[in-house]
């Protein structure tokens, strides 16, 4: 197991991501001066005052005070957790998550680069023999055959294993240190001791490659007939099946996020209706569709459709996926099938009937229609006993839906044909999303002036070049004083990072004691104007100043004061 996720890897990432385009795939924004501006998804409202800042990084909502940087945004909103969106946020960039170097006798974070280097060496040797060996011309023969240009084969990055025992061992495992790594990475074979020869021979190879486009397995398949018709890598520590989704780097690649992704069963099928322009299709790696894979594509997209043959192994098919899909049916998801005509698999219908079959919507079944249908099928509803059966046989499979809008309309629905009331499916639901977060607490009378820390505080996240203004502050009471030592602890933070953007600068509080403080103060709205914020923070700290003189505030030496007779010790009382 990998440790922490390094804290600077988090700046690092905040300081790459554009916010914009996180919030952009959930909520239509419009430019409003340097800010973007839309309807909240925090809560009702019908005028936008949901505003997200490029600049600072940052979302707040003027309405009910949500915000946040753009991995909360992604907890908030996507309902992830903390570390599933950075690797979300980092998969959107290209970037690899960085750990934090594990102190104590935990093992380290696992270094797989030699592996995923390795595959793509081999995934170009593949696609360089297709060129150029001598056996090749059977191998581009069938691919001919079977209608595929050489564009979608090379963005598929389609190659050849040509025959015989080594044609990968002797080039990329000439050093013997590298013929471990071939057998770690699946590509070649130990035979009794010191004996290695190529996995895949004479096949077809299908490079399979994770969401951000590396290569971490083959799908290798035999040319003509045979067996087995497949050959695929096996699991490595880069490769686990039920997790992959063959094409899905392809979908992501796109310039805007497909309405639906299509589950398709074979690699030919998505390398099929990828030529005829249907870009949005995913296939699994021969095994029925794991709710991995699900939870993944719905990071992505609202709906999946699975699509299957019309036949009975197709309906059997479906069902099994129904299982699968039905338990993370939050709200805002969908799910649908699209069925195929008898005797066709995606790959031969798009070829015979083109593309708009797989972008109608009329084509899709609903997974509630697909549902109902089915069992009414098996239940004669003319009958007590049958509507009684009905209710057995799919009660059990809506209260598997999370509670929320669509367990209780299929409830709703099932007490229509069952002509009765069932109790268990309709349970109201919770609210989906935090809710905003409450007005700050009334602070106690006596306190120190907290409206003008926290003033303070709030318009130094939300632009923390103002911090260099405050380097004459002398370190507050931290014992006796949250938010003083909230703002010293921004100060800090700020000195040594003073390009930290507001996203980032909140993020590095997440989960610590000061974070819920922080939450209470920015989620009050600054109503004063951002071009006056410099005038009010100067004043705000020369108030601080003026009262810390006065002893109304301890004076205490912190790390960020010079050693020595400081200032808690010479209170300078000219202040009168
Ligand atoms: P074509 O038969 O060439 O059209 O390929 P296809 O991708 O359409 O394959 P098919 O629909 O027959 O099978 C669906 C998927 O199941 C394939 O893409 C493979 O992932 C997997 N599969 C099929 N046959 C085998 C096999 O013999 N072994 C293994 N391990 N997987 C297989
Ligand atoms: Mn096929």
């Amino acid at each position: 197991m990998a440790g922490k996720i390094a804290k600077h890897f988090i700046d690092d990432l905040l300081a790459r991501a554009n916010i914009v385009e996180v919030v952009e795939r959930a909520v239509q924004l419009k430019k409003a001066g340097r800010d973007f501006q839309g309807l909240c998804p925090f809560h009702n409202e019908k005028t936008p005052s949901f505003t997200v800042s490029p600049e600072k990084q940052f979302y707040h909502c003027f309405g009910c005070g949500a915000h946040g940087s753009a991995i909360g945004f992604l907890m908030n909103h996507d309902g992830l957790g903390f570390v599933e969106a950075v690797e979300d946020l980092a998969g959107l960039l290209g970037l690899e998550v960085q750990y934090e170097e594990s102190s104590g006798p935990a093992t380290p974070a696992a270094d797989y680069s030699a592996l995923y280097q390795v595959m793509d060496e081999a995934q170009q040797l593949y696609a360089r023999l297709l060129r150029e060996h001598p056996a090749r011309q059977r191998a581009v023969d069938y691919l001919k055959g079977r209608g595929l240009t050489g564009e979608v084969a090379k963005r598929f990055g389609i190659g050849y294993a040509p025959p015989g025992w080594d044609a990968l061992v002797s080039t990329l495992g000439a050093e013997p240190g590298r013929r471990k790594l071939l057998i770690e990475a699946g590509l070649a074979v130990e035979k009794d001791n010191d004996r290695f020869y190529d996995r895949f021979r004479d096949r077809i190879m299908f490079p399979i490659r994770d969401r951000r486009g590396r290569c971490i397995a083959f799908g290798g398949r035999i040319i003509d007939e045979g067996e087995p018709k497949y050959l695929n890598s096996p699991e490595t520590p880069i490769f686990h099946k039920r997790q992959e989704l063959y094409g899905l780097d392809q979908v992501l690649k796109r310039g805007k996020r497909p309405e639906r992704v299509l589950i398709v069963e074979g690699y030919m099928d998505v390398v099929a209706l990828g030529q005829f322009g249907v870009d949005n299709a995913v296939a699994t790696l021969g095994t029925a569709t794991t709710g991995e894979q699900l939870e993944q594509l719905y990071r992505h997209v609202s709906e999946i459709v699975f699509c299957f043959d019309g036949d009975a192994a197709g309906r059997r098919a479906a069902w099994r996926a129904l299982e699968t899909v039905l338990p993370l049916l939050k709200e805002g998801r969908r799910a649908g099938f699209l069925f195929l005509p008898q005797g066709h698999d995606p790959d031969s219908l798009v070829r015979a009937e083109g593309a708009a079959v797989f972008n109608a919507k009329e084509r899709i079944t609903a997974l509630s229609t697909f549902l109902f249908d089915d069992l009414s099928a098996k239940a004669d509803l003319s009958s007590i006993d049958g509507r009684a059966q009905l209710v057995a046989l799919a009660r059990p499979l809506i209260t598997k839906v999370p509670p929320g809008p669509l367990r209780q309309l299929l409830g709703q629905h099932l007490e229509k044909l069952a002509g009765t009331t069932i109790r268990g499916t309709d349970e109201p639901a919770p609210p989906v999303r935090k809710p905003p977060p409450q007005p700050v607490r009334p602070h106690a009378p006596g306190r120190y002036v907290p409206s003008l820390l926290t003033r303070a505080i709030a318009m130094l996240v939300r632009q923390p070049s103002l911090a260099p203004l405050a380097r004459d502050l002398p370190a507050l009471d931290v014992a006796t004083n949250p938010e003083s030592a909230l703002l010293v602890t921004l100060l800090e933070r700020l000195e040594g990072n003073p390009d930290l953007s507001s996203g980032a600068l909140l993020e590095s509080f997440r989960d610590g004691p000061q974070a819920s403080l922080l939450t209470d103060i920015l989620a009050q709205p600054l109503l004063l104007d951002e071009s006056h914020w410099e005038a009010e923070f100067t004043g705000a700290i020369e108030q601080m100043l003026k009262r810390s003189r006065r002893g109304e505030i301890t004076r205490r030496v912190m790390n960020r004061l010079p050693p020595g007779p400081g200032p808690d010790r010479q209170p300078d009382d000219d202040d009168g």
